[in-house]
C-alpha cells in the first residue's frame, strides 16, 4: 500500500500557505553563512558485532529488542563519555544530549535519521514503533526532511543545510514553541531569560523536594508519584510566575517527557529503580557543597543497564494519561498576566497503568493522535511536500497496525 503525500495536502489547503513563507525564509537566511561552513560533523561511532547493544544498526531498521544491555558496553570505548567538542550542539533533552555526549548520535549534536532510530533502540531500549515516532516528532518541528539531519540544540542551518541545498530554516531541538515549549520540569520557561533548553539547577532541586516528598528523604525517587505532583507543582508556579504563559494541549508532550523517568532511564542492574543516582547522572545534575544544583555532561551512571522489556508506545500515550488524570489542568494562556482559559477540554481514556501487549494496545486515541499530529505539522514545515514524504516512508510501516485514519491520508495500491 502506497500513501500520496500529493493527496494529504490537496485535501488540505493550509499548506499552499507554506510556499511565501518558504521563500521568505530562504531570503533570510544569512548569505554570508553559506558556503562559508562546509558540513564538518563528526558522524555518530559505528556500531560493531562485538558491541551490538540492542541490535539496531545505522540503517533505520529495527533492532532486536533485547534489552538488560549495559551501555556504555565495557571496552566499547568509542561509546564512552566525552565532554561536548567546542562548538557542539546540546539543548533541553536530557535523553538526547545523552546520546550524543556517548557517540551514539554525532558527538556535535548534529545528527540524523539514522543515528537518532538507532540510539534510542541501542540505549534506552524504546521498541522500532517508539523510536520512529520520538524522532518523526523531532523533525517535522525541527528537523530538515530533505538532508535528514537534525540540531539537538539550537538552529544549525549552515550544518543541516548545504550550498545548493538549503531547504527550509529549521529551528532545531531548542527552538521554542515547537516541541519545546513551556511548563518544562527543569528548564526555564523561554519568557524568563529566553533560555527554556539548560538545566536550571534551582528547579532539578524543586524536583528533588517533591520526590522526597513523595517517597523518603533518604531515598527520593521520581517515580510517578513524584512526577504526577511536580508537573502540577510546575504548572502552578508558571500560572504565578510567567505572565506569558503558554499551555496548548500539544503541553502533554512534556508528560510524555516525565514518564522518561521512571520508564526509560531507570537501570535493569538496579531493578529499575527511579533514584537519584541515577536521575541525576541524566540530567548531568551534580549537588554542590552549598546543596545547590550544578550542570555536567549528562551520562548514565556506572554500571547502566538498559529495560528488559522494550519501551512501547503504550508506555508513554498511557503515561501521559495516568499523570494528566493524576492532576488535570486548564489549557490557555496568560496574556500578559491574564489567564485565557482554551476552552479545550482532554479526557484521557480510562488510563490503565498496566502493561499492554507488545506492539499494539494502549490508548488507540492517543496512539494516533500522535501521528495525525505529525503528520498536520509537516503540513507546515517550509518544505511540506519534501517533509510528507520523509514522514509517510519512515511512518507507514510502523504506524499500520493502528489502522489510524489520517486526515487526507487516502491509499492507492
Ligand atoms: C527515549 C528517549 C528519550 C528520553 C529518555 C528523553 C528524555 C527527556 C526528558 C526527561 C525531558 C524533560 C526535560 C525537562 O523538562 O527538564 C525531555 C525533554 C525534551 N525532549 Fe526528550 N527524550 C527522549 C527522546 C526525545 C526525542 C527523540 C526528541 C526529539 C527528537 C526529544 C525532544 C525533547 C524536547 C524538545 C524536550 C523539551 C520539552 C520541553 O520541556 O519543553 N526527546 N526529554
Ligand atoms: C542535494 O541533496 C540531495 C539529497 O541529499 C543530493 O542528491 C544532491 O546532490 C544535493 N545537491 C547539491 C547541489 O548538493
Ligand atoms: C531557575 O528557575 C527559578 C524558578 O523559576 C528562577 O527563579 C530562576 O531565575 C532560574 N534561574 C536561572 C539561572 O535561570
Ligand atoms: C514537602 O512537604 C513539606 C511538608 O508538607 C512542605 O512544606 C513542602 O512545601 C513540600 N515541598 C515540595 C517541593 O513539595
Ligand atoms: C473560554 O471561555 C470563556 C468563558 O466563556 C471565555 O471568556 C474565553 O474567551 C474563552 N476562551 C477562548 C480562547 O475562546
Ligand atoms: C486493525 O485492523 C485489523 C484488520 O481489520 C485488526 O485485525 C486489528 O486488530 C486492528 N488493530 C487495531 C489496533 O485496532
Amino acid at each position: 500500500m502506497r500513501f500520496s503525500a500529493l493527496a494529504i495536502l490537496a485535501a488540505v489547503p493550509l499548506a499552499v500557505d507554506a510556499y511565501p513563507q518558504y521563500a521568505k525564509r530562504y531570503a533570510s537566511l544569512n548569505a554570508e553563512k553559506r558556503g562559508k561552513y562546509p558540513i564538518l560533523r563528526r558522524a555518530a561511532a559505528p556500531y560493531s558485532d562485538q558491541y551490538p547493544y540492542t541490535g539496531a544498526k545505522l540503517d533505520g531498521q529495527a533492532g532486536t529488542g533485547k534489552g538488560g544491555v549495559q551501555v556504555p558496553a565495557p571496552g566499547d570505548t568509542d561509546h564512552y563519555y566525552q565532554d561536548p567538542p567546542p562548538g557542539a550542539f546540546r539543548g533541553p533533552c536530557p535523553g538526547l544530549n545523552t546520546l550524543a555526549n556517548h557517540g551514539f548520535l554525532s558527538r556535535d549534536g548534529i545528527t540524523t535519521y539514522t543515528e537518532m532510530v538507532a540510539g534510542l533502540q541501542n540505549v534506552y531500549n524504546v521498541d522500532f514503533a517508539t523510536a520512529v515516532v520520538l524522532t518523526l516528532l523531532g523533525f517535522v518541528f525541527d528537523g530538515d526532511p530533505v538532508s535528514q539531519m537534525l540540531s539537538i540544540g539550537g538552529e544549525a542551518v549552515d550544518r543541516t543545510g548545504q550550498h545548493g541545498n538549503f531547504t527550509g530554516e529549521y529551528g532545531g531541538v531548542s527552538q521554542h514553541g515547537t516541541f519545546e515549549l513551556d511548563v518544562s520540569l527543569t528548564r526555564n520557561d523561554f519568557y524568563l531569560n529566553g533560555d527554556a533548553y539548560s538545566l536550571n539547577g534551582t528547579l532539578f532541586g524543586l524536583m528533588v523536594e517533591t520526590a522526597k516528598n513523595t517517597s523518603t528523604a533518604e531515598n527520593p525517587l521520581f517515580d510517578f508519584n513524584a512526577m504526577a505532583l511536580y508537573r502540577l507543582q510546575q504548572y502552578q508556579r508558571a500560572r504565578v510566575e510567567n505572565p506569558w504563559l503558554y499551555v496548548p494541549q500539544l503541553v502533554l508532550h512534556n508528560y510524555g517527557a516525565a514518564t522518561f523517568l521512571y520508564e526509560a532511564f531507570p537501570s535493569s542492574a538496579k531493578n529499575n529503580t527511579p533514584d537519584l543516582e541515577t536521575i541525576s547522572s541524566f540530567f548531568g545534575a551534580v549537588q554542590l557543597e552549598d546543596g545547590t544544583w550544578g550542570h555536567v555532561g549528562e551520562r548514565p551512571p556506572p554500571n547502566w543497564h538498559n529495560r528488559v522489556i522494550p519501551m512501547n508506545l503504550a508506555d508513554v500515550t498511557n503515561g501521559i494519561d495516568a499523570l494528566y488524570a493524576a492532576y488535570p489542568v486548564d489549557f490557555g494562556a496568560n496574556v500578559n498576566g491574564v489567564w485565557i482559559p482554551a476552552n479545550q477540554s482532554y479526557t484521557p481514556s480510562t488510563p490503565s497503568r498496566k502493561r499492554q501487549a507488545s506492539g499494539s494496545g494502549g490508548d488507540t486515541n492517543l496512539i494516533c493522535g500522535a501521528f495525525q499530529e505529525i503528520f498536520i505539522t509537516a503540513q507546515n514545515s517550509p518544505q511540506p511536500y519534501a517533509m510528507l514524504e520523509f514522514i509517510l516512508e519512515k511512518a507507514t510501516p510502523v504506524m499500520a497496525p493502528y489502522n489510524c485514519s489520517i486526515p487526507g491520508l487516502t491509499s492507492s495500491s
